[in-house]
């Protein structure tokens, strides 16, 4: 009998047991790549990968298929800052040309450690100043490619916590096709040393995805904080810093004609704006006539958005709804967004703007009727006069808490 309870004592130990894989580093600039995609081959069901040291990467991650795995990264992963290899050889995402040098993928996820994730951006930046070829959005070129250090990709169940990144090419992290995604703790550095921008540094982009929570974080950059992309469903957003950024961004959306984009079920709240160009923002296509268009006319909506407890400082616009974005004045004018916003709602947004746009606080200029947008505890200031707040095709400008004035031109 004793036996036996001790056998199966022993049996539930073996099957709970964690697989480990730790990764030692080859050392002298030599790639670790192979070595860490070996891990994570062998601890891909139930293990646990670690990442404890220093790690040069010249060799593209994908790690897919992974089961209940643990990830300590405690040391630093750096990207070789290779352009001519790495634009070939990231791994090329279906939406806007965007590739990644990490595709982290399966179910039941964890990664954190405290480590560091450097993409050695400045040389992109640089590159892609200079570089007449460099495609649009993300690259695409594959003789140009700005990957994204961290994708999570066709995942369910992540959590990402206490890591650093720095020098991102292109944007820091994406979340596609994915559901039930946490990060937290994430502190993101995409500075330049030189003048040179460091375009397109995105905190996160979210596509595709629901159930995708981001708290707790930093953001240092020159382009969105966290942005929500095309189909990006039940988003929660809180307790962030995002400085020198272009602000919380839904959209852009509605940019493919007969594509519906849908950003829905959002909430955004206690989040401190610093040197950011836009605080809460939604970015939409206008329509457009032709049904093949590329450049607006998509459908779809926007519905169920939050923004609480946002407080900024030199920002240009702190409420910014621009549903002619990218679309000539005229043509926007001809063929209003079909892609609806509804349901928007503003709670104690405080703070002063930069500015830069007179006494603009608050831009909200609908293409097509814009419903059941509502504002309260709203108390903005500018250091240029008084505070205006310019609003177009608001039905429902009796539930703001502040007055509108229409558009000057
Ligand atoms: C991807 O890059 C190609 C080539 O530069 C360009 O034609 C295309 O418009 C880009 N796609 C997007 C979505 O930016
Ligand atoms: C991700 O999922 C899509 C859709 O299911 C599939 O087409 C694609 O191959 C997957 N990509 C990877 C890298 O697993
Ligand atoms: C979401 O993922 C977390 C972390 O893996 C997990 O604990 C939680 O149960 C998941 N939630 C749902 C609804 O599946
Ligand atoms: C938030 O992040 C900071 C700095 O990364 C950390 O010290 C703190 O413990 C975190 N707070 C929570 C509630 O996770
Ligand atoms: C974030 O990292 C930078 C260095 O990249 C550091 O200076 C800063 O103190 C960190 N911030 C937080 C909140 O951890
Ligand atoms: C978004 O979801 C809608 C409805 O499911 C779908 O028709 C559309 O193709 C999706 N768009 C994208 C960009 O995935
Ligand atoms: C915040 O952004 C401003 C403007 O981009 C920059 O000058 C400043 O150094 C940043 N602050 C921190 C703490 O990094
Ligand atoms: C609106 O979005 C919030 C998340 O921000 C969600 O909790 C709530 O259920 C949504 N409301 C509806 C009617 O879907
Ligand atoms: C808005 O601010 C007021 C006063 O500071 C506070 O009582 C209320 O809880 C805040 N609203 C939200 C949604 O946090
Ligand atoms: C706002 O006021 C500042 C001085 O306070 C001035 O330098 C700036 O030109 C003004 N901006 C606009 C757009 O009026
Ligand atoms: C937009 O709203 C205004 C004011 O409520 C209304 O008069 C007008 O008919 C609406 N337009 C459309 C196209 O629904
Ligand atoms: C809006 O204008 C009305 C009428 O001029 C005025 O009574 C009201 O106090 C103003 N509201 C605000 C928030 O300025």
């Amino acid at each position: 009998m004793r036996t036996i309870a001790l056998l199966l004592t022993s049996l539930a130990a073996a099957a709970s047991a964690r697989l480990s894989c730790k990764v030692k580093p080859l050392g002298g600039g030599q790639d670790d790549g192979p070595n860490i995609l070996a891990a994570f081959k062998r601890c891909a069901k139930k293990g646990r990968v670690t990442l404890d040291q220093y790690y040069v990467v010249d060799t593209l991650l994908m790690t897919t298929g992974l089961d209940d795995v643990e990830i300590e990264l405690s040391g630093v992963v750096q990207y070789t800052p290779d352009i001519a290899k790495w634009s070939p050889q990231s791994y090329y995402l279906t939406y806007q040309n965007a590739t990644t040098y990490w595709f982290l993928s399966g179910n039941n996820i964890h990664l954190y450690g405290g480590g560091t994730l450097d993409a050695n951006g400045q040389i992109w930046w640089e590159t892609y100043k200079n570089n007449q070829n460099s495609g649009t959005a993300g690259g695409s070129s594959r003789t140009f490619a700005r990957p994204v250090p961290l994708t999570v990709g066709n995942a369910t169940n992540v959590v990402i916590e206490d890591l650093t990144q720095i020098g991102s090419p292109f944007w820091n992290n994406f979340v596609y096709q994915s559901t039930n995604v946490t990060y937290r703790n994430i502190n993101i550095s995409s500075v330049s040393y030189s003048d040179t921008p460091t375009s397109n540094s995105d905190g996160w982009d979210i596509y595709r995805s629901s159930y995708v929570t981001i708290t707790n974080s930093t953001v240092n950059n020159d382009d969105d904080c966290v942005s929500f992309k095309p189909n990006s469903t039940n988003i929660l957003v809180s307790h962030m810093n995002c400085n020198g950024s272009h602000g919380i961004s839904v959209g852009s959306l509605g940019q493919y004609a007969g594509t519906p984009d849908i950003v829905a079920n959002v909430s955004v709240h206690d989040i401190i704006m610093k040197n950011t160009e836009y605080g809460a923002r939604i970015k939409v296509f206008g329509g457009n006539p032709s049904p093949d268009s590329t450049a607006g006319g998509g459908t779809g909506y926007v519905k169920n958005i939050t923004f609480a407890n946002i407080n900024v400082e030199k920002t240009d616009t702190p409420i910014f709804i621009d549903q002619c974005y990218s679309t000539d004045a005229d043509i926007c004018a001809q063929y209003p967004s079909k892609l609806t916003i509804s349901d928007v709602h503003y709670i104690n947004i405080t703070g002063s703007s930069s500015g830069a746009e007179g006494s603009v606080v608050v831009d909200m200029q609908c293409s097509t009727n814009c419903t059941d947008i509502t504002a309260t505890g709203t108390s903005l200031s500018s250091p240029n006069g008084t505070a205006t707040y310019v609003c177009k095709n608001i039905v429902s400008s009796s539930q703001l808490d502040f007055n509108c004035t229409a558009p000057s031109s």
